[in-house]
């Protein structure tokens, strides 16, 4: 079967004149699963359906180049005997503005200590102590230093890669999911080394393409965040849900000359104050995040500039508690056991996105959705600190008996016309 657009220059080898002929660059492909993304979304789901069929992850640049990576502060779960579901529920939903699914926050909730449980067997190796954010009422976090997305990412690359039955194709971007009958059948793909494009059918479809935080001026999201897995759903008429929830984060880097560099909620939760120029305090430093935005947006409009203040701490305790966040603010110039550091609210996560229900089903037959991408309903109008991860791996952690059966009883569609 030929590719879309299979023309290409070659180099003749008997004359070396160069002809165009009409060949696919690179051959279609069927598959079981086929995931869009590799995060911890992407990924995690890979594992778990590795069991049920052959996996193919497409992703758009090298395997790691994701939010997860960046992710520092941790995942929140409930592991202390001083802290109970009901309350990460309560935190979650009040966070959340009451716009939360109930069902998603309690679902996802109870399976927190199970995802710690499931990462640590993969190797990540989280240190002993629980970490506070905002809007957390207990010590929840679980964490590697201030760099725990790398630790996952790295941890979860590593079992794929060990998998036989998950292959990885990087710079392979997906352009447009192809619709049947009303079902999502497969995709068009650009190689994006060879510059080709191809198809890829699949039983069925994972989009974990992550959030879309290159869509704004300012934002802390990488560059591979921009949205597509969202923009091609829409494209073929997939539901939508909540796309006005955007998080903005309080405390990212706001200087001239750098980017925009997130320093961690857990700083807050470990004493960092947020001040004006005058070094005055003006909110609760453990509040939701849009709750200070707001408030540090009044005081910009007041004319005041914001920083935030770790160096109260002990130069020794910030350079062993936060290495990456003191290390990448010194190739800046700061020294956060010394200087005030300039901040500015940027935006952070899409609490929105593809409507989805537990088992990752979206609105199209064949297509799921998993990650930042999708909207479970754990959210609501505000991201409650370090749900995100946990919702990624927690939705993934099994591969759903709707999407087993689904597989079973789906024939492999492989013609084009
Ligand atoms: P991602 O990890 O973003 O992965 C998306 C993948 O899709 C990438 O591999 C990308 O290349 C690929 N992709 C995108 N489009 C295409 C396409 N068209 N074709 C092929 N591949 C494509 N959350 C927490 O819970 N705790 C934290 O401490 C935390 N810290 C954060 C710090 C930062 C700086 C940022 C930006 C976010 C943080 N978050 C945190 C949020 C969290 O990291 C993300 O929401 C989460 O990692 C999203 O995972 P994901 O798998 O859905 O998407
Ligand atoms: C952070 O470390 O502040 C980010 C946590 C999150 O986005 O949940």
């Amino acid at each position: 079967m030929k590719s879309e657009s299979s023309s290409r220059k070659v180099a003749n080898a008997t004359d070396s004149r160069t002809s165009t002929i009409s060949r696919p660059a690179r051959r279609d492909t069927a598959i079981d699963f086929l995931v869009i993304g590799s995060g911890a979304a992407g990924l995690n789901f890979a594992l778990s359906a590795s069991k049920y069929g052959k996996v193919l992850v497409i992703t758009k640049k090298k395997i790691s180049d994701s939010a997860t990576e960046k992710a520092q502060g941790g995942i929140a779960a409930v592991l202390n005997k001083n802290d109970s579901f009901t309350s990460h529920i309560k935190d979650t939903l009040v966070a959340g503005h009451y716009k939360n699914k109930k069902s998603a926050v309690e679902y996802i909730i109870k399976k927190g200590p199970a995802v710690i449980a499931h990462l640590k067997k993969l190797g990540v190796k989280f240190d002993k102590d629980l970490r506070r954010e905002g809007g957390h009422s207990a010590r929840r976090i679980s964490h590697v230093a201030d760099n725990t997305g790398k630790a996952i990412e790295d941890a979860l690359i590593k079992a794929v890669k060990k998998n036989p039955n998950t292959e990885i194709r990087e710079y392979t971007k997906a352009l447009k999911i192809i619709k049947k009958n009303g079902s999502a059948i497969g995709i068009i793909a650009s190689d994006e080394q060879k510059n080709c494009t191809y198809e890829i059918r699949a039983k069925a479809m994972i989009l974990a393409t992550g959030g879309i935080g290159q869509k704004f001026k300012s934002t802390t999201n990488p560059e591979i965040s921009t949205g597509d897995g969202i923009d091609m759903a829409k494209k073929i008429g997939t539901r939508l849900a909540d796309m006005n929830y955007i998080q903005f984060h309080p405390t990212v880097l706001n200087a001239p000359g750098t980017p925009k560099f997130l320093l961690t909620e857990a700083l807050r939760g470990e004493g960092a104050k947020i001040v004006n120029e005058k070094k005055e305090r003006f909110i609760n430093e453990l509040l939701p995040r849009d709750t200070i935005c707001k408030a540090m947006e009044k005081q910009i409009k007041q004319g005041h500039k914001i920083f935030l203040d770790f160096t109260h701490k002990k130069a020794s305790y910030t350079k062993k508690a936060f290495p990456y966040v003191y290390k990448n603010l010194k190739k800046y110039d700061f020294d956060l056991t010394k200087d005030l550091i300039p901040i500015a609210p940027a935006q952070h996560y899409l609490c929105g996105g593809i409507a989805v229900d537990l088992q990752g089903r979206t609105s199209i037959p064949g297509l799921y959705a998993y990650g930042e991408t999708a909207r479970t309903g754990l959210h609501g109008a505000n991201r409650l600190a370090s749900n995100s991860l946990l919702e990624a791996i927690a939705t993934t952690m099994e591969t759903p008996n709707g999407i087993v059966r689904y597989l079973s009883s789906n024939p492999l569609e492989f013609r084009t016309k």
